[in-house]
């Protein structure tokens, strides 16, 4: 069974982690730089490279420690290396080339995006935090999600991404719709600071959300053309903030809104962050069943629906898939807690398929590539 050291460094968290077999996760250590974003509102691309570079190699070795794993027992080095913030990625891309020159191992690429949705066929480590439900429970020896759950219908939401796809096999997603504005983890970021509720975004409003009464206020839906899989999140954001702040007054730069998300009662924030998750998480499920219907009348019913990212730590939609999985009778695989937000155990997860399909990797020369479909030529060595 190979065992794999994976690199993660594309945003704001600095991750590494050691995986047996593609699914069996050894460690799992992440460094987040949430404080050091905090009072920015939002990543610093260059704060973050600057973190990444102090501290990539120690969260490595911390990696390697807790697995119980030499450098020597490692079979291939695996690194995210595309899409991401540029000079993020080239920190994880230029340590992970190191490593696996130094040890003569074989080097593999891959797509944070690819490995969220990925993440949603792991078993839960056995630290996985506590989620509602059996999707949080550590199941480390439950069956393997093999081939039986393809074809699937696959779902990721994060910060970057909203994107529904057609997965036939781990490293062959299609996609069929994806957001035409904000990514819904954005919306939630941006929903935080429209509420006062501080960075990073989407925990906050979760929190808020479930001290909020229901029906109190109600956002809209966007969805689209009736055939629609794409998704937009921008209207609901900017209906919020009219909820909160009210009209603008006066004209250009002297306008301002008549309040500020302060001047509301403690509850009312709650009441409206509510009505936003419910408008953001209705939105992904009715996707969600669409996606189904239309890969069923395309003669493809889908075997299992997998959900991914960091937007798949939310307790709504976690509670939401339950009852999905119900009403559709159809498997429902959401990335276990652990393993939502940003980390490396389901880059080195994935790489383990890759390796499988070649096994000399992808070589020494793979590129850190910030937009996937503009893929810079690999830097030749001279
Ligand atoms: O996957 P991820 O760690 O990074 C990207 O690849 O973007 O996702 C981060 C996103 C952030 O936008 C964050 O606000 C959101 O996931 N997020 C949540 C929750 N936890 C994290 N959104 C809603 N509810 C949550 N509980
Ligand atoms: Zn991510």
């Amino acid at each position: 069974m190979s065992t794999i050291l994976g690199l993660e460094s594309s945003c704001d968290e600095t991750a590494a982690a050691v995986v047996d077999g593609g699914r069996w996760v050894r460690s799992n250590i992440i460094a987040s730089q949430h404080d050091l974003h905090a009072e920015y509102g939002g990543v610093v691309p260059e704060i973050a490279s600057r973190a990444h570079l102090e501290r990539l190699w120690p969260v490595m070795q911390r990696a390697l420690d807790e697995a119980g794993a030499s450098v020597e027992q490692l079979d291939a080095v695996a690194v995210g290396n595309r899409p991401g913030l540029i000079g993020s990625l080239l920190v994880g891309v230029s340590a992970a080339q190191a490593m696996a020159w130094a040890i003569q191992r074989p080097l593999i690429g891959i797509d944070h995006v690819q490995a969220h949705l990925y993440a949603a066929t792991m078993p839960a480590p056995r630290n996985d935090l506590a989620a509602p439900g059996k999707m949080g429970q550590a199941d480390e020896d439950a069956p393997a999600a093999g081939s039986s759950c393809y074809p699937a219908l696959g779902l990721v939401v994060s910060g970057g991404h909203t994107t529904l796809y057609r997965v036939d096999s781990p490293l062959s997603p299609t996609v069929l719709g994806a957001t035409i504005d904000d990514a819904v983890g954005e919306a939630y970021d941006k929903a935080a600071v429209i509420l006062g509720l501080g960075y990073p975004g989407g925990p906050a409003v979760d929190r808020a959300a479930a001290r909020g009464r229901s029906g109190r206020h109600r956002l809209p839906r966007s969805l689209l053309a009736p055939d629609s899989l794409d998704f937009s999140f921008s209207g609901l954001k900017t209906a919020l903030l009219y909820k909160v702040r009210g009209r603008p007054v006066g004209r250009g730069r002297q306008s301002r809104f008549e309040r500020s998300a302060e001047d509301l009662p403690e509850q009312d924030r709650c009441d409206l962050a509510r009505a936003f998750q419910e408008a953001a998480i209705e939105t992904l499920m009715t996707k969600v069943e669409r996606g189904i219907a239309q890969m069923a009348s395309a003669g493809h019913p889908p075997r299992s629906l997998l959900m991914g990212g960091g937007v798949v730590a939310n307790s709504l939609l976690r509670s939401e898939a339950v009852a999905l999985e119900h009403r559709c009778g159809i498997p429902v695989r959401l990335a276990p807690m652990a393993l939502c937000l940003d980390n490396a155990a389901m880059i080195a997860g994935l790489a383990w398929h890759r390796l499988n399909e070649n096994v000399d990797g992808d070589g020494l020369e793979i590129a850190a590539v910030a937009t996937p479909g503009r893929a810079p030529r690999p830097q030749r060595h001279r």
